[in-house]
């Protein structure tokens, strides 16, 4: 069902435990692209061949070359409203009651944005990790590809601390997911196409759990099975109305 004129609030704040999924769509009004669609990131050149792990083990260099830059344009760009309506919703919980983000995105405008439970299920593009030793992740903003940053303790190349194609989520990030999900009664999915696992299943277990489950999307959903409501528009518009 697809109700996009009526956009009454969900009341979320009468739910204990709140999981909300985000995907780039989310991100979409802050100026950054989207993968798939019209414009989409992974319609542009080699960027899909430099998201691959094959490619970090075959050629690191053109996957920091294409990831590095990132940094730049996320520091210049914004959280929009979608992300300052879900960070207001956070800040309203009260003791013994959750919101949860799990969020796709690797731009950290959630946590800009004031959101503190925030689950990274690609990791994160400010975090980086060694590519050769167990260097603990650690927050790293630089950018400059001319000098490609390299471990302290090995010396060899650093790469950001995200899932690409064919990597397993970080098991801490999908861990917490799931434990969330046990419990959530409210589930909201925003502006992510639901094609990438393990992400595209969490509605699955929140509809397990008995969590009412809300879609909120540009586009529908191929399969909207598990959704009870969806509605369709604009994050950036729709989740202030929602969530307010
Ligand atoms: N508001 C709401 N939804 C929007 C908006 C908007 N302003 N703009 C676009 N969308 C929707 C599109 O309709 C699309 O369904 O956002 C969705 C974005 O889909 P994708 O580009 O596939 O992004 P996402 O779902 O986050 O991708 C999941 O795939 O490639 C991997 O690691 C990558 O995390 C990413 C994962």
């Amino acid at each position: 069902m697809y109700d996009r004129s009526v956009t009454t609030p969900l009341g979320v704040d009468r739910y204990r435990h709140v999981v909300v999924l985000t995907g780039a769509g989310v991100s979409r009004a802050s100026g950054l692209p989207t993968y798939r669609g019209e414009g989409g990131l992974w319609t542009q050149g080699d960027t899909v061949r430099n998201s691959d792990g094959a490619t970090m083990a075959a050629d690191p260099e053109a996957v920091l070359r294409f990831f590095l830059p990132w940094r730049r344009q996320i520091q210049a760009v914004a959280p929009n409203p979608a992300h300052t309506a879900l960070a207001a919703a956070e800040a309203r919980r009260g003791p013994g009651t959750s919101f949860t983000v799990i969020t796709q995105n690797i731009d950290r405008l959630h946590q800009r944005a004031g959101n503190q439970d925030v689950i990274e299920i690609h990791g994160s593009l400010f975090r980086s990790r060694c590519t050769a030793c167990d260097l603990p992740a650690f927050d790293d903003d630089r950018a400059d590809v001319e000098l490609l940053p390299r471990c302290e303790r090995c010396q060899a190349l650093l790469r950001p601390d995200v899932t690409l194609f064919g990597e397993m989520p970080p098991a801490r990030a999908d861990h917490d997911a799931k434990r969330a999900l046990r419990t959530c009664d409210l589930f909201v999915a925003i502006g992510t196409s639901g094609l990438v696992w393990p992400a595209a299943g969490f509605v699955r277990g929140a509809a397990y759990a008995g969590a009412r489950c809300v879609y909120v999307n540009l586009d529908p959903l191929d399969d909207a099975t598990d959704f009870r409501e969806s509605f369709l528009g604009k994050a950036e518009e729709l989740v202030p109305a929602l969530f307010g």
